[in-house]
């Protein structure tokens, strides 16, 4: 599993508090209920000191040694009977005392022998649709959600080639997979493709980024003019998804900031998803030879066709 590193570090930074919330909750309770009731906090003395005896039975030789061992065994376990007495007569259940984990596995620590617990894997993921920046769609618009049957005739062959196309890409990503472009009219499933395709690699444990162009470009504009935020994930997330390509602002700092990010990710083989409503000439017409020779040739572009989905809905 390769996750977003800055995730990463600030879920184990969680996981230790809510591993040590559990401690001081249980802490509480034991001191609140040991000046309630005098009875318990002498057992749990008692029973504080069962480390030590065990030690000291050890220090005084291996003559006997089994049976002193055995011995404090047994008064241990009265001991802890007693106190599950004392608790149940007071009206409260046996493990009242016992520290309390949202996961049994890792006691909440994330890690199981250095090996990262089931419950960390899902917090991961879960980090992972918030910083993907898809938002509400994430879940919203799925593989099982999206249907065939607004398409028809030579049209409908196309979409469920896209559809097998995009699935498989989805469910067999990996770092090495190719990039590829969605090109064609409004409202014909780019962006639900496009969230349905970073939910599933999500799952599968992968740091993908969502973006329009729109926004892509106000970050790198807000970087280089401002010195605000951070660009990097756009060259660092396993999976870029560029949606609506064309919809932003034009000029020679738009096209560079472009370029920079098409060109470095294919430097770095890592793959990125580009939509966009514009057709192979606008496109080149408007970014120029450079980043039209990488979207057409490096790319596989996938052609959208059909009536507007959006209509066809109502
Ligand atoms: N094949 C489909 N099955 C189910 N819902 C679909 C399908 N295609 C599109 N939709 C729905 O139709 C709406 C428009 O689709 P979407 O936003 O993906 O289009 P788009 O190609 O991204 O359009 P635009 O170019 O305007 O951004 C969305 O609500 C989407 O969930
Ligand atoms: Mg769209
Ligand atoms: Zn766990």
């Amino acid at each position: 599993m390769s996750f977003n590193s800055q995730n990463y570090y600030a879920l184990r930074e969680e996981f230790e508090k809510k591993h040590l919330a559990a401690v001081e909750r249980a802490e509480t309770r034991r001191a609140s209920l040991e000046m309630k009731i005098k009875e318990l906090r002498e057992i749990n003395d008692a029973l504080s000191l069962t480390a030590s005896r065990i030690f000291g039975a050890a220090l005084e030789g291996k003559d006997g040694l089994d049976d002193r061992i055995a011995k404090i065994k047994k008064n241990t376990a009265d001991l802890r009977e007693a106190r599950d007495a004392v608790l149940l007569a007071a009206g409260y259940p046996k493990d009242y005392l016992d520290i309390k984990y949202d996961c049994e596995k890792c006691n909440d620590l994330g890690f199981v022998d250095a090996k990262m617990c089931d419950c960390f894997k899902r917090a991961l993921i879960l980090k992972g649709y918030e910083t993907s920046g898809l938002g509400a769609l994430i879940g919203k618009q799925t593989f099982e959600n999206y249907s065939l049957n607004y398409f028809r005739g030579d049209d409908l062959v196309r979409m469920k080639q896209n559809y097998e196309i995009v699935h498989d890409y989805a469910k067999s990503f990996s770092k090495k997979s190719d990039s590829l472009l969605f090109m064609g009219g409004t409202g014909l499933g780019k962006t639900h493709l496009s969230s349905a395709l970073a939910k599933t690699v999500i799952d599968s444990g992968y740091d993908v980024l969502y973006t329009s162009a729109l926004n892509m470009i106000s970050d790198f504009e807000k970087a280089k003019f401002k010195g605000e935020g951070d660009t990097s994930r756009y060259f660092d997330a396993e999976l870029l998804i560029i949606d609506d390509l064309g919809t932003e602002g034009s000029g020679a700092f738009t096209e560079s900031f472009v370029y920079n990010v098409i060109d470095t990710r294919i430097c770095k083989g890592l793959p990125t998803v580009v939509s966009t409503n514009l057709t192979a000439h606008e496109l080149s017409a408007r970014y120029g030879e450079r980043i039209f020779s990488r979207l057409l040739g490096v790319y596989k572009p996938l052609v959208f066709c059909g009536n507007d989905v959006r209509f066809e809905k109502r």
